[in-house]
């Protein structure tokens, strides 16, 4: 069988060059320029491309990215974008990715190609497409383009004809392959129809059987809400108490990585709707089967006394007992220690203990094998608000590696210094710089939000790489390194040049949408409105609204499956005007 599959509009390699992709610089060939004459294509893809970014991976070895995508996004985007811009080695004219099966064999004179993967976009693509959604947007369009294998080598210029000269029957499109690795919440029909696919690649086996696990629910997760029993409650410091969550029929849960958080969804007397409040695991539960929280009760503001206090925290604190039932959600999270070999720093301030205490106790179990030196740097008003004092003494005395610095903003009279705490102040830059042996570390931040701008800010400003400092927000995020000025930041336009207008339909206002805005949650906040939201990083759905008009792209991945209709929006950016339900 030879059929003609399409043409070679341009042959296009790239130099290894630095990139700085978030904060981090790396070196990259993904800036690519159409070149003239043949060009070998061997194992490793074209031999004049710095093969830097996926070197070792013969799977992917060729990019191909079609002309008609070309043709879509330059409308979209408005501006004429150069072959390469995507960073595919080749850019031809040829069918779209609903039509290129996996495992195809494709020839170009002499050199044999298989298909083997669609293209999945890197933070890199934001950086060269200078937008930072756009690699979420690029995904979302399904105009990705594919990777190929080469199975025999040869020459390649622009003007080769393609042909396709074998196809496997019942195969499953680079379209699709995309949809269910990447796009939809993971489905077991799907992905046992992917992972029937001879041809698919190790690494792709790898992640489908992975999401497979997950859609059965033998990952351990469950999906949707569980009750879980109450089966202890402490108080942990004046305004924290601890729960311990266990399954009613004594099923052990599922673990978790240290930082992730539990979302619970509480009924509240008075509230028209479950609440939905995210509460970090800070361990397991005495019996080691279920999960331990601690819940901080919220005051109001103090610059707004009058403002009713937390709700969800008051109910928990009020009404939850040792055998109440709350609907949870199973574990979610990315705010977990990375793996290598730097000393870890966990600091904290108030109730942000929580993912620090989870963390340290999950390097302190792995103290041997990792031989990372720990610091845990923590700052509360006194031993009345210290909540797991004692367990952090327990822990750092466990190891010579595990180090503690507790500081005290207003000791109480009967607090000791050398005792109960290590220093009177507050936890800043320059005391991370005086107590720690080197700022070469792996910095874990977690705290209120003033808090964590002094410290992330002084981190880098001493010279810590912006990927080596990680913080977690309990409330509304915000920007940590001043870059985010939103309300006189300038008014985004749309394709068709006419500004972008977000409308909060139910009540009924509408705004301009400024460059720089983190989502359309916080745009929602500025304008004056209260949307329910928790984790604000697109894993615990609190904040999915209907949208019912306009389109989004999203700064972070949601991987709370939404609806067709619906959308994230502690994540999303309008890419044109919209109007959603709030
Ligand atoms: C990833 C993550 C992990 C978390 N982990 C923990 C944890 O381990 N422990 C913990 O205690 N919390 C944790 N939180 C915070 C928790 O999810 C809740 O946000 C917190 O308990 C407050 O919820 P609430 O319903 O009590 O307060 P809300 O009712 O949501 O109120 C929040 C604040 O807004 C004020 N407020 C109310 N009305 C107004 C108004 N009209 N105008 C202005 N202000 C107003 C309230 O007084 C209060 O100070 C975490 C949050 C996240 C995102
Ligand atoms: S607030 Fe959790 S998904 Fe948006």
């Amino acid at each position: 069988m030879v059929l003609n599959f399409g043409a070679v509009l341009s042959v296009n390699a790239g130099e290894a060059k630095p990139m700085t992709v978030q904060g981090e610089t790396i070196t990259t060939g993904f800036d690519k320029r159409p070149i003239d004459g043949a060009v070998q294509v061997e194992a490793s893809g074209l031999v004049t491309d710095d093969h830097v970014d996926d070197a070792d991976d013969l799977d992917r070895a060729l990019l191909f990215y079609q002309r008609s995508y070309y043709d879509s996004w330059n409308n979209e985007l408005g501006r004429e974008l150069p072959h390469g811009t995507f960073g595919e080695n080749l850019t031809i004219e040829g069918p779209e990715d609903d039509k290129v099966m996996l495992g195809d064999e494709l020839c170009i004179g002499e050199v044999r190609l298989r298909v083997t993967q669609p293209r999945i976009p890197c933070r890199k693509m934001a950086v060269r497409l200078g937008h930072e959604g756009f690699p979420s947007r690029y995904l979302r369009s399904r105009r990705v383009g594919f990777f190929c294998s080469v199975m025999e080598p040869g020459l390649v210029r622009s003007g080769d004809k393609i042909e396709l000269v074998h196809r496997v029957e019942d195969g499953i499109s680079m379209a699709d392959l995309a949809r269910v690795l990447h796009l939809e919440p993971p489905n077991v029909e799907s992905l046992n129809r992917v992972l029937a696919c001879f041809a698919l690649p190790p690494a792709l086996r790898t992640k489908a059987e992975k999401l497979l696990r997950r859609a059965q629910g033998d990952d351990g997760a469950w999906s949707g809400d569980r009750a879980l029993l109450v089966t202890a409650r402490r108080r942990e410091a004046v305004e924290v108490v601890s729960l311990d969550l266990a399954d009613p029929e004594g099923t052990r849960l599922p673990d978790f990585e240290a930082g992730q958080f539990l979302t619970l969804s509480l009924d509240v007397p008075g509230a028209d709707k479950p609440l939905v409040r995210t509460y970090t695991l800070v361990g397991r539960s005495e019996d080691g089967h279920g999960y331990r929280i601690a819940v901080k009760r919220e005051p109001a503001p103090a610059d707004s006394p009058d403002v009713p206090a937390g709700i969800a925290s008051g109910h928990l604190h009020a009404a939850v007992g040792v055998g109440s039932q709350l609907l949870a959600r199973a574990p979610r999270g990315r705010f977990a220690v990375k793996p290598g070999h730097r000393p870890v720093v966990l600091i904290s301030a108030g109730i942000g203990i929580t993912p620090m205490l989870a963390m340290l106790e999950h390097l302190a179990a792995q103290k041997r094998k990792s031989g990372r030196p720990v610091h845990f740097v923590h700052g509360a008003r006194s031993s009345h608000e210290l909540a797991f004092g004692a367990h952090v003494r327990r822990l750092v005395a466990s190891s010579e590696l595990l180090h503690s610095h507790l500081l005290f903003s207003r000791p109480a009279p009967e607090d000791v210094l050398g005792r109960h705490f290590d220093e009177a102040g507050r936890v800043t830059p320059a005391v991370l710089e005086r107590i720690l042996p080197s700022l070469e570390a792996d910095y874990y931040v977690c705290g209120p939000a003033e808090f964590m701008a002094d410290i992330v800010t002084g981190l880098i400003h001493r010279g810590v790489p912006l990927n080596q400092v990680h913080y977690e927000f309990f409330g509304a995020a915000r920007s940590l390194l001043g870059e985010e000025k939103t309300e006189d930041g300038p008014v985004a336009t749309g394709a068709d040049g006419r500004p972008i207008v977000v409308t909060f339909a139910r009540s009924g206002i509408a705004v301009p949408w400024r460059k720089n805005t983190f989502s359309l949650l916080a745009l929602a906040e500025q304008a004056g409105l209260r949307p329910e939201a928790s984790c604000r990083t697109g894993l615990c759905g609190a904040c999915v609204s209907r949208i019912d008009d306009g389109e989004v792209e999203y700064a972070i991945d949601p991987m709370y499956g939404v609806q067709p209709g619906q959308v994230t929006v502690c994540c999303a950016r309008p890419s044109t005007s919209v109007m959603i339900d709030l």
